[in-house]
């Protein structure tokens, strides 16, 4: 049957990564047989210049009938000014909430060609295997945000963090049951000692362990766990956090890889929705230069085959082209070591697409 992905690239080098990530999908399907249909929709600052709108009910519409969404990236200094709820990223936090995607998947695996490439040592990195479970629609990200005066006339901001029960616990048994294909250890991250979220999050793990003997648990504060991402990387097989915390320990764990051009992410939840897309930003300052790395985007794709699709060949072939052509030293700028000649970002992508032709 012909699946139906959402193509939403969005803004910066989106489009750039997005059109070799689609072609590459295309290859799939003449060499395997599966069929998808790309149907394409604005998404964050295009989406405002179109329609004044971040995520327009159009597009919105189109991703909940979609049976996946593909997504570039969103943002750009143009856009910078625009208040909180009409700024690019604002649509991404819309497609998150509206498709009960609270589950954030993102894998940082340091490919044995690229170690030289991290800024970390190479005994240090590499073999790191790791699963970075962030939860995606709630604490601070969703809490209230606003602006206020104290009684004496001084400006003040407040965020509010908040997470009940549920919203922990179905994130940290997802944790545990992707930990129980994996090496069977999960990390959960937190702030316990200081803030009252952590305190409930470490009670629901310990509630949910059970249900999990086999698994090894270790609970870190946040800080500590950034330093030992660092230290000893090797220790982690699937980190489980909140939001925020989630989303700077990915990017910390992206480095480990070489850069976070390489990092994929899926984004799930309890029905049938669900996104695809880097977890790198737009990176307005080299959009449309042919010179982005569209490997984290391509990567996501295979994800997508794997987790919406169920077509796990077609996923290892996408992920076994991609090892290929890091191991033959291909190299976009971002990978690249000084001197090594580098690819384009179509160059790349005809380079893993020319792998897949040759399986
Ligand atoms: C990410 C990004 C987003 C986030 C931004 C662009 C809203 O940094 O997906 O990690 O903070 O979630
Ligand atoms: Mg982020």
């Amino acid at each position: 049957m012909t699946k139906k992905i959402a193509v939403l690239p969005g803004d910066g080098i989106g489009p750039d990564i997005i059109a070799e990530a689609v072609k590459v999908l295309k290859k799939v399907e003449q060499k395997f047989g599966t069929s998808y249909q790309f149907d394409e929709y604005p998404v964050g600052g295009c989406a405002i210049d179109q329609t004044g709108e971040p995520l327009p009910a159009d597009t919105l519409n189109a991703c909940l009938a979609s049976d996946a969404v593909l997504l570039g990236a969103v943002g750009g200094f143009k856009w910078d000014n625009l208040p909180g709820n009409k700024r690019p990223e604002a649509a991404l936090l819309g497609l998150r909430k509206e498709l009960g995607l609270y589950a954030n998947l993102r894998p940082a695996i340091v490919y044995p060609s690229l170690v030289g490439a991290s800024t970390l040592k190479e005994e240090v990195v590499s073999g790191v295997d790791l699963l970075v479970v962030r939860e995606l629609t709630g604490g601070i990200y969703f809490g209230e945000h606003k602006r206020t005066t104290t009684e004496d006339g001084t400006e003040k901001a407040i965020d509010v963090l908040e997470y009940t029960r549920p919203e922990i616990e179905r994130i940290v048994r997802l944790a545990f049951e992707l930990a129980m294909k994996r090496r069977k250890k999960v990390t959960s991250v937190d702030k316990a000692n200081i803030i009252e979220t952590s305190r409930l999050w470490r009670e629901v793990v310990a509630e949910v362990r059970k249900d999990f003997p086999e698994v090894e648990v270790d609970q870190q504060y946040v800080d500590n766990c950034a330093m030992q991402l660092v230290r000893n990387p090797k220790q982690f097989d699937v980190i489980v956090t909140e939001n925020m915390f989630g989303d700077i320990l990915s990017d910390e764990a992206a480095m480990l890889t070489g850069s976070i051009g390489m990092l994929a992410s899926a984004s799930i939840g309890a029905g049938n929705n669900a996104m695809y897309e880097p977890i790198h930003g737009s990176a307005p300052d080299i959009a449309g230069m042919n010179i982005a790395n569209p490997i984290a985007t391509i990567l996501s794709a295979a994800m997508m085959l794997r987790f919406s699709f169920n077509q796990v060949k077609e996923a290892d072939a996408i992920e076994t082209a991609v090892a290929a052509v890091l191991e033959k030293g291909l190299r976009t700028g971002d990978l690249a070591v000084k001197g090594q000649p580098t690819l384009s970002t179509t160059e790349m992508g005809a380079a893993i697409i020319e792998e897949l032709d040759r399986m």
